[in-house]
């Protein structure tokens, strides 16, 4: 009997501990990332230098609060008690005190680290470390852990994962936990008790479609992870489903702005994200910005339909040659319909609303991208659309 009781004790402070922090990321993360542009040439004045020009370019009070200081931060060795530490030559004042920078401009403080022995970049990894570290992080005031797959050599990826959601609950700190396993192992299909968000695919590169060795532009990726997904039957039955208020698919930071893309194309990259229910991670020079990208990035409406309360993943509804149509489901029977030319030359796109099955009865239509009103659902509509470039529509339900 007493065995039995120290048994059910045991069992329920696993339970316990086994949990990640509720109540985070109820919409898709938003923030800014170092990764895509600055790889390994970051410093502390690099992330002051951001903090401050997000908050003077209006991405802050946008939504942008998490900023992440991606690889490369770490020193290359331990200390000599095993602490992770980081290179004191990039980050003079030290982690802490750059957490508490980013706190006092109103912003989230995110880093990365990984779950093998080593970073991709080289760097110490957290395995065997994973207590020690989360101590640590929550220590410096870390709000959010991008935890990346790189060297896990044999470990298994849903008890790796656990093992650093169970050091960070113990740490005590809440903290978005973001899984970086390129979706080798399906996170979507057993992470959502583990994470706040999990990547679905490699890494995406700033151009339209690469197909090279690795390389991987953002409509590759699309085309990868939705190839398989075009219901019939209106509804959402690829990984979409598995995303939610406080759990998210996310396929790969944002290359909106970084050169490769046209401004077209960042604006259908950071549409179909929207349509996604993305997390909006930006990874260009904020400090250097054409007004085009800025005002691509900021737009109140097009986030509007990224950060929607109902978190929704929206879907790919048809592709065929030189178009596609995706489209999301928004609170209040809202719906976002995105119409995307896949072809390498402007285009008439006819917009033929009966066809575009989900939708039930009259909506007004409003052009998000032109802040324009364009009638109702009543109107077929072609539009002039350039290459690579979208329409972006929200529709209201008419009320009878
Ligand atoms: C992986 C991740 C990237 C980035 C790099 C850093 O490739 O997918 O997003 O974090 O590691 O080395």
């Amino acid at each position: 009997m007493k065995s039995l009781l120290l048994l059910a004790s045991l069992c329920l402070a696993t339970t316990a501990i086994a949990q990640k922090f509720e109540g985070l990321a109820l919409t898709p993360p938003m923030g800014w990332n170092s990764w895509n542009t600055f790889a390994a040439n970051i410093d502390e004045n690099l992330i002051k230098d951001t903090a401050d020009a997000m908050i003077a370019n209006g991405m802050r009070d946008a939504g942008y609060v998490y900023i992440v200081v991606d690889d490369c931060w770490e020193a290359k060795e331990r200390d000599a008690d095993g602490n992770i530490v980081a290179d004191p030559r990039k980050f003079p004042s030290g982690m802490k005190a750059l957490g508490d920078y980013l706190h006092s401009k109103g912003f989230k403080f995110g880093i990365h680290n990984c779950a093998g022995t080593e970073t991709c970049a080289g760097f110490p990894g957290g395995r065997g470390h994973e207590y020690q570290d989360a101590l640590r992080y929550a220590a410096w005031g870390v709000d959010f852990l991008k935890y990346d797959w790189c060297n896990h050599g044999t470990a298994d990826a849903r008890e790796t994962y656990r093992t650093m959601r169970d050091a960070l609950h113990k740490a005590g700190r809440p903290i978005v936990f973001s899984l970086c396993e390129w979706g080798q192992n399906k996170p979507w299909e057993w992470a959502k008790d583990v994470g706040h968000l999990w990547r679905t695919t490699g890494d995406i590169m700033a151009a339209y479609d690469a197909r090279q060795r690795w390389e991987s532009g953002w409509k590759v990726i699309l085309d990868l992870q939705y190839s398989l997904v075009q219901p019939a039957d209106g509804q959402n039955n690829g990984i979409g489903q598995y995303a939610g208020p406080g759990h998210w698919n996310d396929p790969d930071m944002l290359e909106v702005g970084n050169k490769g893309l046209t401004p077209a194309e960042s604006r259908a990259h950071f549409s179909l994200w929207c349509i996604l229910a993305a997390p909006l991670i930006a990874g260009n020079d904020v400090r250097n910005m054409s007004k085009e990208v800025h005002d691509i990035l900021t737009d109140k409406d097009v986030i509007a339909i990224d950060q929607d309360a109902l978190g929704k993943e929206g879907w790919r509804f048809r592709a065929e040659t030189g178009r596609e149509i995706w489209v999301k489901e928004l609170t209040g029977g809202d719906w976002a319909i995105c119409v995307l030319n896949t072809g390498s030359t402007a285009a008439d796109m006819a917009t033929d609303w009966p066809a575009i099955s989900i939708l039930h009865g009259e909506y007004t239509v409003r052009d998000v991208w032109a802040k324009k009103d364009l009638g109702t659902t009543r109107a077929a509509r072609t539009d002039r659309v350039a290459s690579h470039d979208v329409m972006l529509f929200r529709l209201t339900p008419v009320k009878e």
